[in-house]
């Protein structure tokens, strides 16, 4: 019996379209949307007064890395073809005004240079700029009595900033959430005759909980309160769409969604509504799932990875920071 007569009333010509799917090499043909190495940015944890590089307990497979040990690593990471990191710095020191965010000899300074150093352009380097791993209470920004003062915050955040480009970092990423922190640091870095170094704008960073396995990672928790009155609520859309366009108008030269797969909906919306390049952070929350369901034996890690990472590229992600990124290149490489 033909399928037409059986469920449908439709006539001749039958669309059918598990033709496309009826082989592997016609699926591959087919296939949308195509990852590329060339689409990741793999974050680095590097940490001031270790000596060997320790796993966070939270996030196996990911090591916080004594700057001696930084270079082979991404020397490794660049052989898979990865090319563009981002840098995570925990300090040996922290005090209320986060002085080792911006200090020339800062751990974040030392590794964009050493980096810049032995790999010149061949890689692209970007530096987180926030307080939290910095200050002493784990908050972003800098506390005035009982609140965070967002206009002595910027002022702090164009410091950290200025360190970075001098170090020779090619992007600064705000991620403070602080109103105005990216024209902020525009300002300084042009006034510093930095017009070349990028702003990759935190721009819809929601306050969420899968940020735990960083915060971890990083010594960031704040010690009291939560992060509610600066990043976003997960509940809100129409206001994400209104942070991204305010970060363009600031000048942000690539503008950022964090988490990614809760929030692929936001992607989506951003890339409809904007030409600038969307960056997806998939956070350590979410990768801490796949890899804590994959060592229980509930899910296969690699399937799941390569699920995900597809999925926030199909939503219209241009770039995807992901701690995923070694096994990706690893899987792309076949
Ligand atoms: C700093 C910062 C955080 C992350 C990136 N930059 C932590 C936070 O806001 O608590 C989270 C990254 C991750 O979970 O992978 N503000
Ligand atoms: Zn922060």
């Amino acid at each position: 019996m033909k399928r037409s007569e059986n469920f449908c009333s439709r006539k001749f010509p039958e669309v059918r379209l598990r033709r496309l799917r009826r082989t592997a090499s016609i699926r591959d043909l087919f296939q949308e949307t195509r990852l590329s190495v060339n689409d990741l940015v793999c974050p680095l944890f590097v940490e001031d007064g270790i000596r060997e590089a320790r796993e966070i307990e939270s996030m196996p497979g990911i090591f916080r890395l004594p700057l001696d040990k930084l270079a082979q690593s991404v020397e490794d990471l660049s052989g898979l073809g990865i090319k563009a990191f981002i840098i995570f710095g925990i300090p040996s020191k922290k005090d209320e005004s986060a002085r080792s965010a911006y200090s020339r000899i800062g751990i974040v300074q030392r590794s964009i240079e050493l980096l810049r150093n032995q790999f010149a352009d061949k890689i692209v380097l970007i530096s987180d700029v926030c307080l939290c791993h910095y200050t002493q209470h784990g908050h972003c920004g800098i506390i005035e009595h009982t609140h965070i003062d967002n206009d002595k915050t910027l002022q702090a955040l164009s410091r950290i900033a200025l360190s970075h480009a001098e170090s020779g970092v090619d992007f600064v990423a705000p991620s403070a959430m602080m109103d105005g922190q990216v024209c902020t640091i525009r300002s300084a870095l042009d006034a510093s005759k930095f017009t070349d170094v990028g702003i990759i704008a935190y721009s819809a960073k929601i306050s969420s909980n899968l940020y735990a396995p960083f915060r971890h990672a990083a010594k960031s928790r704040p010690t009291y309160g939560d992060r509610k009155s600066y990043q976003m609520a997960y509940a809100n859309a129409e206001e994400a769409m209104r942070e991204i366009d305010l970060d363009i108008g600031e000048g942000a030269d690539a503008i950022m969604i964090k988490p990614a797969i809760p929030y692929l909906d936001l992607i989506h919306r951003a890339k409809a509504s904007t030409l600038v390049p969307i960056c997806a952070f998939s956070v350590s929350g979410e990768y801490s799932m796949i890899k804590a369901g994959a060592l229980e034996g509930h899910i296969d890690e690699n399937e799941a990875v390569t699920e995900f990472i597809t999925c926030i590229k199909r939503a219209g992600a241009d770039i995807i920071i992901t701690y995923h990124a070694r096994k990706m290149a690893e899987l792309l490489l076949g």
